[in-house]
């Protein structure tokens, strides 16, 4: 799938802009302007991926400082769109000076169709090129910032906290529904904490067996089990000086609940198997979508290790409940999937707009991101016309609905022969997904693949890199 990038020509003779159009409008999508005056209308209106300007320009045909001047002013407005100026063949020393000026790339009058071709592609390619670095180097900034988008009064409040709570050795208790952002909250609290360039280690506790999370969090030493061929250190000790997360708490065997306890407690602890004594310093963070007020009340957790992790508490709120911040959270996420899948896609649909607004997100921003991930592939332009199925009580599309809107837009995508296969293929195989809550064995007998269904989704996500699960 290939997304439709323009390019503006801005040269005064039409034929050369002709010629050049002919060139390029397999490829690019191809304006034209015959003066500086049209070209910035048409800046203004469009979204322009690269510009062509020949030097010399009316009012002065003859006098390239024209063009020059013109280069300086749209190196200034907008310095990512590249610009590649049309020179003479003669006008070495103009082109050095006008890439010491910011354009990226020059070709000569009159025109070697290879050498236009050749320079733009270059020059469109180097700007994908910078805009995916951006993103790749935002995106690992904001791992290591772990920045929360919003600005409603929600957001805001919650960032006051953590900037208020953060740089304390106090234990804060993360609170939340799934997908709400409480390990990003934990990382904030970190990041902004003294021990910020120390590690951070989260730790899911309602994923292992007691004794394999004993001794994850606490280590062992040699032979202390079957299977415990060598020492092993526990990331209280490897977090020591930094931060560890105890993700999803209430999820912790009460056998390890007790021991976690008598660590705090103390602040010592000892190795599975081990005598020693280690002492650590680690901030502890905890966090839990389940009511533990509720688990403390039922017995199944302790309510003195409640009181010690219930120092500090920081709640996540979900999505429905600040709605205002969906929009900036939708645009964001959805330059991060575009760039992922090698999309330049620009916005959103009004019509998608309000269908997000109108939806519950009982899946919170995670759900968000699943569904513009899944809305992205699926995209055939540069702006999100679709959204897949939503899963709660305002279904807004039917499959069948999509797979139609696919038909539709095929005679002007671009996507011909094999490629329409495959990429129809793909499209079903999400659909299938989307109905069928994501679960490989249930979308394979959807799809009326019989007995061997799960083997025949497993090859077909394998071959289109498809997450899904294998089971309910
Ligand atoms: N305010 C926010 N700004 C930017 N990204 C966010 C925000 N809230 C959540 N996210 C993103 O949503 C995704 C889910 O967040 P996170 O993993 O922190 O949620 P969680 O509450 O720990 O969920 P779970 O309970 O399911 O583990 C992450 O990719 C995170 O970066
Ligand atoms: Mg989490």
């Amino acid at each position: 799938m290939k997304i439709q990038r323009t390019v503006l020509v801005v040269d005064d003779n039409e034929i050369n802009r002709l010629n050049l159009k002919l060139l390029l409008k397999d490829q690019y999508q191809v304006l034209e302007a015959g003066d500086l005056e049209k070209a910035d209308a048409a800046l203004s209106a469009n979204r322009v991926d690269l510009v062509v300007l020949d030097l010399a320009l009316p009012p002065e045909p003859d006098n390239p400082e024209i063009g020059m001047a013109y280069l300086l002013k749209l190196k200034k407005e907008s310095p990512d769109t590249p610009v590649v100026v049309i020179t003479g063949h003669d006008e070495h020393a103009l082109a050095v000076r006008a890439r010491k000026d910011g354009a990226l790339d020059f070709f000569g009058k009159p025109f070697d169709p290879d050498e236009v071709q050749d320079t733009i592609d270059r020059a469109m390619e180097s700007r994908w090129q910078q805009l995916r670095e951006q993103e790749l180097k935002r995106a690992l900034d904001s791992r290591m910032g772990s920045e929360l988008l919003g600005e409603s009064a929600a957001m805001n409040e919650l960032k006051e906290l953590i900037a208020q709570v953060a740089p304390t050795p106090s234990t804060v208790l993360i609170k939340g529904e799934t997908g709400t952002g409480k390990e990003l909250i934990a990382r904030r609290l970190h990041a902004e904490s003294p021990r910020a360039n120390e590690p951070f280690i989260a730790i899911n506790c309602a994923a292992m067996s007691a004794e394999h999370l004993e001794s994850e969090l606490f280590g062992h030493e040699k032979g202390a089990f079957a299977g415990a061929t060598k020492r092993k250190l526990g990331w209280f000790e490897r977090a020591s000086g930094g931060t560890l997360l105890l993700d999803e708490i209430a999820g912790m065997p009460l056998s390890v609940q007790a021991k976690l306890l008598r660590v705090l407690e103390s602040g010592e602890f000892s190795r599975l198997g081990g005598e020693s004594v280690i002492c650590s310093d680690v901030r502890l963070l905890c966090s839990t979508k389940a009511d533990l007020e509720q688990l403390v009340s039922t017995g199944e957790f302790r309510d003195d290790l409640y009181y010690r992790i219930h120092v500090v508490e920081v709640t996540a709120s979900p999505l429905r409940e600040h709605m205002e911040d969906l929009e900036l959270l939708a645009a964001r996420i959805l330059v991060q999937k575009g760039l992922a899948c090698g999309k330049q896609i620009e916005g959103f649909s009004d019509q998608v707009i309000e269908q997000m607004q109108r939806y519950s997100w009982p899946g919170n921003v995670r759900e968000l991101e699943n569904v513009i991930e899944r809305a992205v592939v699926l995209s055939l332009g540069n702006t999100i016309e679709i959204l897949p199925s939503l899963a709660g009580p305002h279904v807004a599309h039917e499959s069948g609905d999509l797979l139609q809107q696919w038909f539709q837009q095929l005679p002007d995508s671009g996507i011909k022969g094999e490629n329409a296969v495959a990429d129809f293929e793909k499209q079903l195989l999400l659909i299938a997904l989307d109905r069928n809550g994501n679960i490989k064995a249930r979308a394979g007998r959807w799809l009326g693949f019989g007995d061997r269904a799960k083997d025949k989704m497993r090859y077909l996500c394998d071959k289109y890199g498809v997450d899904s699960q294998e089971d309910s």
